[in-house]
C-alpha cells in the first residue's frame, strides 16, 4: 500500500508582487516501509514537499493522500489528528529546550498531551536512540549528534508511521550524520517505520532505498 502519495501537488507564495512556485506539479507515491531520500539544489522545493506531506501547511493545488485518505480535503482540525496520528518530523536545528535534560526534553509534549507513563516511554525511546546512558544530560552536555537523537526520540514519541526529516544531518560532522543514518536504517529495519529525508549530500542519499531528484519544483525523471 501507498503510505504517501500526492497528485500534481502545487504550491505557491505570493512575495509582494511575486509569485514563487515552489511546487509545481508533484506526484509521488512512497509505500509503507520505505526509507526515501529527497534531494536536489536549494530552492527546488523540497521543503516544502516535506511540509505539504507532513501536514504543516496545505497545496495551493492537488492532492496528498496518508493510507489512501484525501488530507488536503480535510477539515484543518481532523488534518492536525492526522499529523499527530501519522508525522514526526526531525528538523536540521534540534529544537531541544536548554533548560530541560534529554529525559525531560522527551516527556514534555508528552505531558502536554496527557499521555500517561510519559517517564517511561521517554527512557524507552532514549534507549532505543542509544542514549540510555545519557538520560538527564542538558543538551549542552550532549554532542550535536546525540542532541539530533535526542529530537528524533521526541519525534517518536507518539508512534507515528512516517517520520519526515528535513536535512537532518545538516548540521553535523561526517561521523554523527553516519551514524543518524545508522539510526534511521535500524528504525527502518526493526519497526518498519517509513522515512522521508532530505538531504544534500549524495552519500548520505545513496543510504536511503531510494532517490527522490527535485529539480525546479518537479520531479527529475
Ligand atoms: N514561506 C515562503 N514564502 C515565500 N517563498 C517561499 C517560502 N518558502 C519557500 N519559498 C520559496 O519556494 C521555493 C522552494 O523553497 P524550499 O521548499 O524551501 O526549497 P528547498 O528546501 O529545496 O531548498 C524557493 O524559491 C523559496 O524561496
Ligand atoms: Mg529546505
Amino acid at each position: 500500500m501507498d503510505i504517501i502519495k500526492t497528485s500534481d501537488l502545487k504550491k505557491s507564495y505570493i512575495l509582494g508582487k511575486v509569485q514563487v512556485k515552489a511546487l509545481n506539479g508533484v506526484d509521488v507515491s512512497i509505500h509503507e516501509g520505505e526509507f526515501i531520500a529527497i534531494m536536489g539544489p536549494s530552492g527546488c522545493g523540497k521543503s516544502t514537499f516535506l511540509n505539504m506531506i507532513g501536514m504543516l501547511d496545505t497545496p495551493t493545488s492537488g492532492e496528498v493522500y496518508i493510507e489512501d485518505n484525501n488530507v488536503t480535503k480535510m477539515s484543518s482540525n481532523s488534518r492536525a489528528g492526522y499529523r499527530l496520528k501519522y508525522i514526526g518530523f526531525i528538523f536540521q536545528f534540534f529544537n531541544l529546550f536548554n533548560e530541560l535534560t534529554a529525559i525531560e526534553n522527551i516527556m514534555f509534549p508528552m505531558m502536554l498531551n496527557r499521555m500517561p507513563d510519559s517517564r517511561k516511554k521517554a527512557e524507552g525511546l532514549l534507549n532505543l536512540v542509544g542514549l540510555g546512558d545519557r538520560l538527564r544530560h542538558l543538551p549542552s552536555e550532549l554532542s550535536g549528534g546525540q542532541q539530533q537523537r535526542v529530537t528524533i526520540a521526541r519525534s517518536l514519541a507518539n508512534s507515528p508511521k512516517i517520520l519526515l526529516a528535513d536535512e537532518p544531518t545538516g548540521n553535523l560532522d561526517t561521523k554523527s550524520s553516519k551514524e543518524i543514518i545508522e539510526l534511521f536504517r535500524k528504525l527502518n529495519l526493526e519497526r518498519g517505520q517509513t522515512i522521508v529525508m532530505v538531504t544534500h549530500s549524495q552519500e548520505i542519499g545513496e543510504k536511503a532505498d531510494r532517490i527522490i531528484r527535485f529539480r525546479d519544483g518537479m520531479i527529475e525523471k
